[in-house]
Order: C-alpha cells, then sequence, then structure tokens
C-alpha cells in the first residue's frame, strides 16, 4: 500500500474525526458571471473556507450534465461540464483545496446515468435483448400490447419510475427504470460492464488526487431479484426500505471499491448516502472492510429536542461504534429543508425532498429557527466523530420560500405538479458581499435562482469579524472543537437537568443544550463559547454553552 500524503496537519484516518464542508457547485461562486456557479469561482473563494477552520470539501457533481437534476444526471463521469469548466479547472481545485491543507472529496453517482450518456444512447439504438441494453434496467411492459408500467414502482421525485421508449422503427418498445427522473434511468449492477465503468472512475479521479468520493444513493444500486412490486405508502419515514433499497448486493460492491481505494495508500475514503433506517443498518455501510462513513440522516431528521436528541446520539455511537467506526452527523445538505428554517416550523418530512414555498402550510419563524439553529450546531460540532456542514448555514440562511413558480427547477416540482416544492428552496446562490451584484456571488447580478431580499444582511462580509454574528460563531466552534480534541473525545452524559436540558462531558469541556424555552443555570467552570449571549451564569432558551469544567 502506497504511504498516505501529507495534507496539511491531517492523519491518515483524517475523515474519522474530521468536519467537511459541502459545496454546491452551482451556487457556490460564479466566476464568469453567468448566474451560475464554477469553479474558477469556488477556487477564488475557497480560503475563506480554510478560515473557517473545516478539515474537507466535499464537492456536489461538476460532471457533463444536461442538468436535469442539477448535474446528478451525469453523462461522461471524467469530464465536466463547461458549465463549471474544465478538466485542468478541476485538477487547479483538487491541488488548490490541498495547498490550503483541506482534503477533498468527490461526488461519485453510481445508480443512473444521464439519458444523455453515450451508454444509453447505444442502448436506446440497439434492439430488446442487445448488450448494450443490458447495462440498464429494460423491461416489456405489463398489459396486453405491453402499455402498462413493468411493476408499480414510483420515482423518488413522484409518478412512475417507468418510461416507455419508442423503438429505432417508430414502434412503442420496452420500458426503462429510472427510481429519479426520467432523464436518469438505472444501470443494471448485475452486468459486470458496469462494475468495470465504475472502476474505471474511481481510479480516474484517485490518479488526480482526491481523498475520496460521497457515493450518491448508495443503498439503491441493487434491486430486489424479480422486481416484485412495491408496497406503497403515502409520506414514507426517513430510511423506508422496499425492493429496491438496502439490498445485501450492495455491499459487496463496496468491498470491491475498498480494495481500490487501499491500493492507493490508508487516506482515501467512501462515505455512503444511504438512506437506511434504523441506524443499526446503515451501519452495515462501514463495516470494516466497506465504507468509511455514511451520512448520519436519523440525526438529520431529528427535531431540536432534547430527549430525541440524547436518543438519537447513543443510537448513533452504539450503532457505528458497534462496527468499530465513529459516527457522523449532519443537519443540513442540498436535499433537505435548511436547518434554519426546519427548526423554526413543524415540518412534517423535513428529511425528504418535499421543500417548503409560498403556500406550504407551516411558514417558518424566522428567529426562532435561527437561535435553534446555532444551537443545535453548537450542539453537533461537540460530538465526537466527523460532521458535516452544508455551505450557507456558517451564515445563518434560511430556506428561500417565495421563489416563483416560474424559477423552480427541481425535478420534483414538476413531476409532482407542483403538489412537493422540491428542494430549490436550499439551492440559491450564496450571499457575499451585499455591496457587489447578486450579494456578491458574481459580477453580473444573474443568478440561476433568485436570492431572497434577507440574504442580503447574512452576506458573509457583514458577518466577518462581527461578535456574535454566525459566521464568527462557527469559527469560534471549529477552533475550539480543534484545540479540544472533541472530535476525539468520548460522550458522559450529566444528569440531573430538565428534560428540555441534555448535557454532556466530552474531553475537558461540558456541554450543555437547552432546547426549551426556559432558562437554566449553567455548570461551574469557564463559559467558551455560547450560542446566545449568557448573563450571569445563566443559559437562555434554545441555546447551547461550552464550559471547562476541568
Ligand atoms: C441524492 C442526491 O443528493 C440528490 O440531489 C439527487 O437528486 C439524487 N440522489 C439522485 O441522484
Amino acid at each position: 500500500m502506497p504511504a498516505p500524503r501529507i495534507v496539511g496537519n491531517s492523519p491518515a484516518d483524517w475523515w474519522n474525526h474530521a468536519v467537511i464542508y459541502q459545496i454546491y457547485p452551482r451556487s457556490f461562486a460564479d466566476g464568469n458571471g453567468d448566474g451560475v456557479g464554477d469553479i474558477p469561482g469556488i477556487i477564488s473563494k475557497l480560503p475563506d473556507i480554510a478560515k473557517l477552520g473545516v478539515d474537507a470539501i466535499w464537492i456536489s457533481p461538476f460532471y457533463t450534465s444536461p442538468q436535469k437534476d442539477a448535474g446528478y444526471d451525469v453523462a461522461d463521469f471524467q469530464d465536466i461540464d463547461p458549465l463549471f469548466g474544465t478538466l485542468e479547472d478541476a485538477q487547479a481545485l483538487i491541488d488548490t483545496a490541498h495547498e490550503l491543507g483541506l482534503r477533498i472529496i468527490v461526488d461519485l453517482v453510481p445508480n443512473h446515468s444521464s439519458d444523455q450518456h453515450e451508454w444509453f444512447q447505444q442502448a436506446l439504438a440497439s434492439g430488446p435483448g442487445s448488450p448494450e441494453r443490458a447495462r440498464y434496467i429494460f423491461r416489456e411492459g405489463a398489459g396486453s400490447s405491453g402499455e402498462l408500467p413493468p411493476n408499480n414502482w414510483e420515482s423518488v421525485f413522484g409518478g412512475p419510475a417507468w418510461t416507455r421508449i419508442s423503438e429505432a422503427d417508430g414502434s412503442p418498445g420496452q420500458w426503462y427504470l429510472h427510481l429519479f427522473d426520467s432523464s436518469q434511468p438505472d444501470f443494471d449492477w448485475n452486468n459486470p460492464e458496469v462494475w468495470e465503468l465504475f472502476r474505471g472512475v474511481l481510479r480516474f479521479w484517485l490518479d488526480r488526487g482526491v481523498d475520496g468520493f460521497r457515493v450518491d444513493v448508495a443503498h439503491g444500486l441493487i434491486k430486489a431479484d424479480g422486481l416484485p412490486d412495491q408496497e406503497i405508502i403515502k409520506d414514507p419515514p426517513v430510511g423506508a426500505g422496499g425492493p429496491f433499497w438496502n439490498q445485501e448486493g450492495v455491499h459487496e460492491v463496496y468491498r470491491d471499491w475498498r480494495k481500490i481505494l487501499e491500493s492507493y495508500g490508508p487516506d482515501r475514503m467512501l462515505c455512503a448516502e444511504a438512506w437506511v433506517m434504523p441506524l443499526s443498518k446503515m451501519a452495515h455501510y462501514v463495516r470494516p472492510d466497506e465504507m468509511h462513513q455514511a451520512f448520519n440522516f436519523g440525526y438529520l431528521a431529528t427535531d431540536f429536542d432534547a430527549q430525541a436528541l440524547r436518543a438519537i446520539i447513543d443510537e448513533s455511537l452504539e450503532a457505528f461504534g458497534g462496527v468499530g467506526s465513529p459516527s457522523t452527523w449532519v443537519l443540513s445538505n442540498h436535499d433537505v429543508v435548511r436547518h434554519a428554517s426546519r427548526f423554526g416550523a413543524d415540518f412534517v418530512s423535513g428529511a425528504h425532498p418535499t421543500g417548503s414555498g409560498p403556500l406550504s402550510p407551516n411558514k417558518p419563524d424566522t428567529e426562532l429557527g435561527l437561535k435553534k439553529a446555532r444551537a443545535a450546531t453548537a450542539l453537533m460540532l461537540a460530538l465526537p466523530g466527523s460532521a458535516y456542514l452544508y455551505q450557507g448555514e456558517e451564515l445563518g440562511l434560511p430556506e428561500a420560500i417565495d421563489i416563483p413558480d416560474a424559477d423552480r427547477q427541481d425535478p420534483t416540482f414538476f413531476r409532482t405538479q407542483g403538489e412537493r416544492y422540491g428542494r430549490d428552496g436550499c439551492r440559491v446562490p450564496l450571499p457575499w458581499d451585499s455591496a457587489e451584484p447578486a450579494n456578491g456571488f458574481n459580477s453580473t447580478g444573474e443568478t440561476w435562482l433568485p436570492q431572497p431580499p434577507e440574504y442580503a444582511e447574512l452576506a458573509r462580509a457583514h458577518q466577518n469579524g462581527v461578535d456574535g454574528s454566525t459566521l464568527e460563531l462557527y469559527r469560534s466552534l471549529l477552533a475550539l472543537r480543534a484545540e479540544e480534541n472533541l472530535g476525539k473525545g468520548t460522550v458522559a452524559w450529566n444528569e440531573g437537568y430538565p428534560d428540555s436540558v441534555i448535557a454532556f462531558d466530552n474531553s475537558a469541556i461540558t456541554v450543555i443544550s437547552n432546547t426549551g424555552s426556559q432558562p437554566v443555570e449553567l455548570p461551574t467552570g469557564e463559559l467558551v463559547v455560547a450560542s446566545q449571549p449568557v448573563e450571569s451564569g445563566v443559559l437562555p432558551g434554545y441555546a447551547t454553552a461550552w464550559v471547562r469544567t476541568s
């Protein structure tokens, strides 16, 4: 095995305790002013992210794509979409991250390709039963003339998971499976050619120096034999199963990939996006010979409620600890309502791509949401293991709710005829400086989604160096987390607080989180950081404090 690379101060098993910052390229920073973020934009602002105090970045897809699902519809896994730049730009991004001491992981999308991928185009041009069709999941339709989909599976974005094609002679033909948009046909992972394709993709990016991969829909690659009907449940709970989720065969794929990563040294990692519950099942993805991390969506889906948090933290430590892995923690990403809004309203299914819009029943209370979000982050960053941050949460950005229908882009909105708003509200271009066009996102003022007026005062430049701002809170939390080695610590619960409060010791720090409205006395010691101002040793409602007690 090659020796680990030296990047900043990070050890070979850097991911175990790392804070990883998600960059969503479309909305981070726009170098060429066309309204969509790009790689030169990311490179220009990366020093700001390094200064925040994170250990690594994860870049959502920047590959060649018709952008039907914001880049998760990949037409070429080994090239960059001109919208974002070139392969040389991607190399410059990898190198710049490393020079800044940041590890970099990229997104890998193995469940499906774009319908514009050359393999899918070849499959359409070749007949039923051909080797080209066998790379995807084509089936004859049901009904007397094949006019019905082969089974009752529903797309995650709404509507049927099957689309019928016209054969080369124009006659109605076979159906193909797409768990997501009809422009995202699912690969058939029973086909060795698909395995070879992705082995090559892994090597391609590892050769360019990436430190790992975030694996999209990691629990979906293998479908149940015979493609049996699914049980249709309205508003399924987070991590609900079904004949296309979490089939045993997926684990074989990750055992194979682990060997490829290890051939590059001990410091490359895989992180599973696997919406699988309970966490004891999710933990199967991070057994010692599989992936290194999995997003803890059980944690993400938990309300800011002391007892629920204590339960999910215990469950996480037990489930992941049981397979010898530290847990991850996450509150926001590009698929869910931003936590500053989620906690300000009673979102029934905040963790699903349901989104929030002008006609949604629950209007978030912005002030309460931000208070709770700051407190929730201060709790999360004190937990041992690895934490994921989503761009803009360090500014306290709320969800953009009032996006006009005509501007919406998420396929979820269209496939449900507007019944579900989808994820555009968490994907709006970042505000950097309100004195500039598009709040500093670029120099032209163009944005692919409109920025809400309240983003101006939350721009980074306005929070920079301002005591008590959300940006400075994140910086303090990240610096102290590193200094006190909290990522490598343990959780020892403190008892005796009211039900709306949890407290624990990690290393020399006592962390106390007040999820209720009533103030609570802080333990004796030196207050090192708090998510709200603390007076006379009393922690206000909806706040978290770190106190050095030993
Ligand atoms: C999960 C990604 O996070 C989401 O954005 C995407 O739409 C689906 N997978 C399909 O690739």
